[in-house]
């Protein structure tokens, strides 16, 4: 057992192909450094997904809201490498019963980090040993492969989130953007077991990736570079959608990217009573100012009234948030992998030394489903 590893890490704010720099630095050892009251385990990392928020995170959280050195990302795979429960370690003295605990040595996981663990402790996926409570972390389904089941927890719990929110029933017409992403390719499959073979599934990527959506269960795809402006912005959509479901609108809209002009046209494609579910609004780069207005829009579009008659868009707005996932959010994700309702989608897997080509791909947000970091090249990316 050695007693170093590597871990990406960042001390300033910027973007991750400036900022990022991968470093050795002692295995993290049991008892755990806070005070725990609870079961901790310690994960030897075999693959890590990565997300658009781990880029926000490196741009825009300032120093004095975050460990003064961090590591990103919040979705990995791995081996239990060692367990510690307190009430574990107190038998070993007073020779009581001792607690059983979750996982065991040898155990294969699946864990999402949350930011309120990750910011205050500077913990995050892209390191070869992680240590984490051990209620973020949930069973590898067998049939699995590491590189898999580090693409699927937060895409999959936001993805189900927005499908909730949206109220979808059997039978309902739902149109999905940005199909083809991490989230959206989640989306499309959760969607069409909840609308069944008699619904209807319209899904929006760019063409190189129709095929895929179509493969996920979309009835239809829309190819959105064909409605792009000179600006190369998706703003000759919302009329093409007018044009085309006005006569027969959806009953909700998932935008698993955050198009505001979707949303604020959408009186001509969603019916009076349809939900228009959205992962936020994408602000136009990873810049402070441009984020704090993309919040400030949210915040307009949750609390303005819907009414046209007070200037509202006339159709229900809901952000979804996945800041605090529960263990049985992690666990319905792990047993929709495990029963073949969901599959993850790959876009590319990288080698652990090339994070920072890895985070310059995922900038450019078209990816076509996760892209993921093989952290243990011992480890086979269709090994489970
Ligand atoms: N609210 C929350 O709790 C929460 C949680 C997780 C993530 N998010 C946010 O959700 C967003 C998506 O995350 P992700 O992991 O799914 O990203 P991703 O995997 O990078 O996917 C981005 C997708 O967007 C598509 N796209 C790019 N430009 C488009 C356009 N103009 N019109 C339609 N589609 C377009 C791309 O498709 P093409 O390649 O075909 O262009 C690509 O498939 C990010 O902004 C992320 O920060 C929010």
């Amino acid at each position: 057992m050695p007693t170093t590893s590597r871990a990406w890490t960042f001390s300033h704010r910027g973007s991750p192909t400036d900022i990022l720099s991968l470093s050795s630095h002692p295995i993290p050892t049991f008892p755990p450094p806070l005070k725990a009251s609870e079961e901790w385990i310690l994960i030897k990392v075999s693959f890590a997904g990565l997300n658009p928020g781990a880029i926000f995170q490196m741009s825009l959280i300032p120093t004095f809201l975050r460990n003064k050195t961090c590591i990103p990302e919040m979705d990995l795979s791995g081996t239990v490498h060692d367990v510690w429960h307190p009430h574990a370690v107190e038998s070993e003295s007073t020779t009581t019963s001792t607690t059983s605990t979750r996982f065991r040595k040898g155990d294969k996981i699946i864990a999402m980090i949350p930011a309120s663990h990750a910011l205050p402790t500077g913990c995050g996926a892209l390191a070869e040993y992680v240590s984490l409570p051990a209620r973020f972390a949930v069973h590898k389904p067998p049939q699995a492969s590491f590189a898999d089941a580090a693409g699927c927890l937060l895409t999959g719990m936001t993805a189900h989130l927005l499908v909730i929110e949206a109220g979808l029933k059997p039978g309902h017409r739902v149109l999905v953007n940005a199909a083809s992403g991490g989230i959206g390719t989640m989306a499309v499959q959760m969607a069409r077991r909840v609308v069944g073979p008699e619904g209807f599934i319209v899904g929006i990527c760019s063409a190189r990736n129709v095929q895929l959506v179509e493969s996920l269960g979309a009835d239809f795809v829309i190819d959105y570079t064909q409605h792009t402006d000179n600006k190369n912005q998706n703003n000759n959509l919302p009329a093409h959608l007018a044009q085309t479901f006005h006569a027969n609108p959806f009953n909700a809209i998932i935008d698993t990217l955050g198009h505001q002009s979707l949303y604020v046209n959408s009186i001509a494609y969603l019916i009076p009573s349809g939900i228009y579910s959205s992962v936020g609004i994408k602000p136009p780069d990873f810049s402070i100012p441009a984020f704090l207005r993309a919040v400030w829009q949210m915040q307009l579009n949750e609390w303005w009234p819907v009414s046209r008659w007070l200037g509202g868009v006339g159709r229900l707005w809901r952000g979804v948030s996945m800041m605090e996932p529960t263990l049985e959010d992690r666990e319905r994700i792990a047993e929709m992998l495990r029963d073949g309702q969901i599959r993850v989608v790959r876009d590319s897997v990288w080698r652990f030394e090339n994070v920072r080509e890895a985070y310059a791909k995922l900038g450019g947000l078209h990816a076509s489903g996760k892209i993921l970091v093989r952290v243990d090249e011992t480890v086979g990316d269709d090994e489970c």
